[in-house]
């Protein structure tokens, strides 16, 4: 219930800025390397930078509103899921993100769970 608890929740990532548009940044985390994505619309997405089908680097990935097109075999997958559009099946782990004055936040907790 206190403000402090619930601010220690989110860890402070990068800036909106730096994230390029319709593409990604990524950051290693305990969990793994995470990819932020921005799209046209300033929106902000946190995936595991790693395609549900086979691990494919969605970074590198081409943005389309609120998909993500994966380099390697061209899956499209959701970013707010993690999940692939179907008739591609799969999902690959997602984060919670706030995005506050420019400042991107993840989910501390999140970022720490060990991956699986
Ligand atoms: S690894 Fe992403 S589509 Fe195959």
């Amino acid at each position: 219930m206190s403000e402090t608890a619930q601010l220690d929740q989110w860890q402070k990532i990068t800036t909106l800025e730096e994230i390029p548009i319709l593409g990604a940044r990524v950051i290693r985390a305990k969990v793994g390397e995470v990819a932020i994505f921005r799209n046209s619309e300033n929106e902000v997405f946190a995936i595991l930078d790693q395609c549900p089908h086979k691990g494919g680097p969605l970074s590198q990935g081409i943005v389309h509103g609120k998909t993500v097109t994966c380099p390697l075999h061209s899956w499209n997958i959701y970013l707010a899921s993690g999940c692939a559009v179907a008739p591609d099946e799969g999902c690959t782990k997602s984060f919670e993100v706030k995005v506050e004055s420019g400042v991107v936040w993840l989910n501390r907790e999140e970022l720490q769970r060990t991956h699986g």
